[in-house]
């Protein structure tokens, strides 16, 4: 990581940005592709919109499915992770009784979407407690199938989790799942980009990711994933003009030549394309600067500063390194006023980081992206031991 490759980047120079796990950031070259989308969409709305969509739509998906380990068949784009995720979660056909097995570190708005499904279908959801640290898969995986019953009809899994930065060992809890007749749904908002991804071999049911997190593509670009035997049971959340009346009859294509599966989900509507069409240029910018490299020393300096804080806290992490999420680590502090700290950090040290409290535990969670640098982490640890009044010397590197 260095200067140079901080200048790509648009965040600003004033901001210690340790958060890039909430909102992902662009590379300039990657940012410019997007507004030259923008203003070739503006320059002939009806060419663009009305006959070069179609087309044009197919470039990232046959992209990006190279890129995740599928057929591009099995994804569409669309904006974000929770929209992926609603689709499936308000498609799948639910009864009084029926059960959605999940875990205690989901992501908010999916907890509130599957409370929203239960509501609308009189299904419930069962919340599988997983004690920190995490350190093995077997003690995960028997958890999940201990709470696997006749009426589990969904396990619906984080594959990195937001609160504690878990990499979940999810496949073996997917086979189970799959050999019981249960759906499984996951949530990789943060995977594209931050593990390498060979969604075939996962084989869940149902994936969305965000490609505006990790892969560092514009923001509102993501995608869905469902196996293609199973893509007849999705629906669109809009109907618009991708859909059509026997798009459930064996064999249906949609209304643009693609599957329903795509069409029905990818036309919703006027809208900007211009994000998801700029997920090619952020597979070409991670290729041309070898980013899997640069991910591997941001994992090393992620790794490292979790560490070096541990030391001066005394507190043990949430897992062991193999569990947790390469590039952004939930590291345990002692017990404060968590908003205080966090407006602490902005206020005094021009720090970005999300601090909050998660069950009994205060957390900080760093983030480190090629633009980061070994400074800013001890910068980190300096401001947290001042801030929190931690007694060991902070300038201890590993
Ligand atoms: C685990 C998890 N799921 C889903 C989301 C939602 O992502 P989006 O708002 O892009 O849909 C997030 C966002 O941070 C997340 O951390």
């Amino acid at each position: 990581m260095s200067e140079n490759l901080a200048r790509q980047f648009l965040i600003r120079e004033d901001v210690v940005f340790l958060n890039h796990g909430s909102f992902g950031a662009c590379p300039r070259p990657v940012f410019a592709a997007y507004q030259n989308w923008q203003l070739e969409l503006e320059g002939q709305p009806v060419e663009f919109l009305g006959r070069k969509l179609t087309e044009n739509m197919r470039g990232p998906r046959v992209a990006l499915a190279d890129e995740l380990g599928t057929s591009s068949d099995n994804i569409v784009g669309l904006t974000n992770a929770t929209l992926g995720l609603n689709i499936v979660a308000q498609s799948l056909d639910l009864k009084p009784g029926d059960q959605i097995l999940t875990t205690d570190h989901e992501y908010s708005a999916l907890e509130k979407t599957w409370a929203y499904v239960c509501r609308k279908t009189g299904a419930e959801v069962v919340v599988v407690s997983i004690p920190l640290p995490l350190t093995t898969a077997e003690q995960f995986t028997d958890m999940l199938i201990a709470g696997m019953t006749e009426r589990t009809k969904v396990l619906f899994l984080s594959h990195i989790t937001s609160p504690t930065a878990l990499l979940f060992p999810i496949e073996p809890a997917i086979t189970e799942a799959r050999r019981r007749g249960i759906w499984s749904v996951i949530d990789g908002a943060h995977t594209p980009g931050h593990i390498r991804l060979d969604l075939d071999s996962i084989g869940a049911d149902f994936y969305a990711g965000n490609c505006h997190k990790w892969m560092m593509a514009p923001k509102g670009s993501a995608f869905l994933y469902a196996r293609p035997e199973l893509q007849g049971l999705l629906n669109p959340l809009v109907i618009s003009h991708g859909w059509t009346a026997d798009s459930k009859q064996p064999g249906a294509k949609g209304a643009f030549g693609n599957s329903p599966f795509i069409d029905e989900i990818e036309m919703q509507g006027t809208r900007d394309p211009s994000a998801w069409l700029a997920v090619t240029a952020a597979l070409d910018y991670r290729r041309d600067n070898d980013w899997w490299d640069v991910s591997a020393h941001c994992q090393a300096l992620a790794q490292d500063t979790a560490r070096r804080l541990a030391d001066i806290t005394g507190l043990p992490a949430l897992s062991s390194p193999e569990f947790s999420a390469p590039q952004m680590v939930a590291m345990p502090i002692p017990d404060c006023d968590t908003d205080w700290l966090k407006i602490a950090l902005l206020e005094q040290y021009s720090i970005e980081i999300p601090v909050f409290k998660w069950q009994d535990r205060c957390i900080a969670r760093v983030s480190v992206q090629g633009y980061n640098s070994k400074g800013q982490m001890d910068l980190l640890i300096e401001a947290l031991s001042t801030l929190l009044n931690l007694n060991k010397s902070a300038d201890r590197s590993a």
